[in-house]
């Protein structure tokens, strides 16, 4: 008798220029919402893909629509209104206001460079 083969998928990292600010772990229906929590700035419209007022280019990684985009993109360019995240994903949007994730590290970097001052 064998047993059941085991799969588990990690959940996707979604990064901004490089930053990381979450980790898509499917709570959220759709990219855009996941973002919005974070307080990152999108502008969005319609959220059913339709307008392409979301329109974000993609950096790296790549996206599964959930509804078919009706708007038109480029190869590098993803909806965040109609799509998830299918890989960790780069986006070219700005991270500045956003809650990003800190390294621990770079919280002990911070924490000394305020002792020595
Ligand atoms: S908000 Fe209209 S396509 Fe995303």
């Amino acid at each position: 008798m064998s047993s059941p083969t085991l799969i588990f998928k990690k959940a996707p990292i979604v990064s901004l220029q490089g930053q990381p600010v979450l980790l898509f772990n499917g709570q959220q229906q759709s990219l855009l919402e996941a973002l919005e929590i974070k307080k990152v700035r999108v502008f969005s419209e319609c959220r059913s893909g339709f307008c392409g007022a979301c329109k974000t280019k993609v950096l790296s990684g790549s996206v599964t629509y959930f509804t078919e985009p009706l708007a038109a993109l480029s190869a590098d360019e993803c909806l965040p209104c109609c799509c998830v995240p299918e890989s960790d994903l780069n986006l070219a949007l700005s991270p500045k206001g956003a809650d990003t994730v800190v390294h621990p590290q770079a919280l002990n970097a911070r924490a000394k460079a305020v002792l020595v001052d």
